[in-house]
């Protein structure tokens, strides 16, 4: 399944782990506007491993979905190693291991971002997921503090290639920057250059134009789609388009009528899933992207914690949003 996702020659596009936000209908949506890849947030191996109500709900996923990536987290390579085991027996593609979530939760057990400064661990934990015999990527940052450690970060990922994962994600920014500054494209460069593995791009892309910036300046294998899908699953369509061969000048433009009518499409199969009171709850975040850089976007943003019902949002939010576009 993952051999013949890089080997069809073209790039592809990858819905990103987005913990609170990428749920199974955020990947239904993801694949429906194009993603090949699609991806679960980030679960706890040990969460995984006690059987955790709410982390297996994490791991429910259906067949428009697929393929889906499963990514996880721990700083215990036998955690790791078993959680790898038990999730061979199901239909992800591959087991993705957090190395970049700078979460104090998650850190303070020694996972995620905290395994950057300690790669040596970082090596055992891949090692212990490849014994369980399913492909295992890994998604990871330019470094802990500062870029200075960018060299053994680069180290690291040439020991994980000859250990044997099947693909890397690298998000260009340190930990400590977390969301701030630039993401440092050069680096994703310096990695497809370095490896032979295919090699995944995240970071700062919002748009087409940047879709194209970035596979021109890195010749990445493909690109992780995050913030910039959040409210914009068009951009998945766009992104397909451009590595079907389309030129860029003639990827359609996208609405925000377009983009909000889709989005209350998404809402309303939360409603399903969740019931009305807790979908509405759960789905405000997603129109704050929406709204922005509209002239009234304050006003509307207020009137979203207000909220409850379903009708109410389409009436009052989106049909006059609608409109205006
Ligand atoms: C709300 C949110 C949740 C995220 N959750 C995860 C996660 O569970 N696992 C992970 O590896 N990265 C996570 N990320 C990081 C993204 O996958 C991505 O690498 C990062 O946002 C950079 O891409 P962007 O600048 O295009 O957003 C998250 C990012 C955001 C904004």
């Amino acid at each position: 399944m993952l051999n013949s996702l890089f080997s069809s020659g073209s790039k592809i596009v990858v819905s990103a782990p987005m913990a609170g936000y990428s749920d199974s209908i955020f990947r239904r949506f993801a694949k429906k506007f194009g993603a090949d890849l699609t991806f679960t947030e980030m679960i706890s191996a040990e969460g995984f491993l006690r059987g955790n109500d709410k982390t297996m709900e994490l791991l429910r996923f259906s067949g428009d979905e697929t393929p889906i990536a499963v990514q996880f987290f721990s700083g215990v390579s036998d955690a790791i190693f078993m959680a790898a085991e038990r999730i061979s027996g199901m239909s992800f593609c591959v087991f993705d291991i957090n190395m970049g979530c700078s979460v104090r939760k998650v850190m303070k057990h020694g996972a995620g971002a905290a395994l950057l400064k300690n790669l040596d661990n970082a090596e055992k934990i891949v090692i212990a997921a490849m014994r369980a015999k399913m492909p295992v990527s890994v998604k990871i940052r330019s470094g802990f503090s500062s870029e200075d450690e960018w060299e053994q970060i680069l180290n690291f990922l040439k020991r994980a290639e000859e250990i044997g994962i099947s693909f890397v994600t690298l998000h260009p920014r340190t930990a400590a920057q977390k969301f701030t500054g630039k993401a440092n494209w050069h680096l994703i460069a310096e990695v497809v250059h370095s490896l032979k593995i295919p090699v995944i791009a995240s970071g700062d892309i919002f748009s087409i134009d940047d879709v194209a910036k970035i596979v021109e300046l890195t010749d990445a294998a493909g690109v992780m789609l995050a913030r910039g899908a959040i409210s914009n699953f068009q951009l998945f369509s766009q992104t397909k388009q451009l590595f079907d061969g389309v030129n860029i000048d003639e990827i359609g433009k996208i609405s925000l009528a377009e983009r909000a009518e889709t989005i209350l499409d998404f809402v309303a199969e939360e409603v399903e899933v969740r019931g009305e009171a807790r979908a509405i709850r759960w789905c405000r975040k997603f129109f704050i992207p929406l709204l922005a850089g509209f002239p009234g976007a304050r006003q509307m943003r207020g009137k979203v914690s207000h909220i409850e019902k379903f009708a109410q949002l389409k009436n009052e939010l989106f049909v006059p949003l609608m409109k205006i576009f």
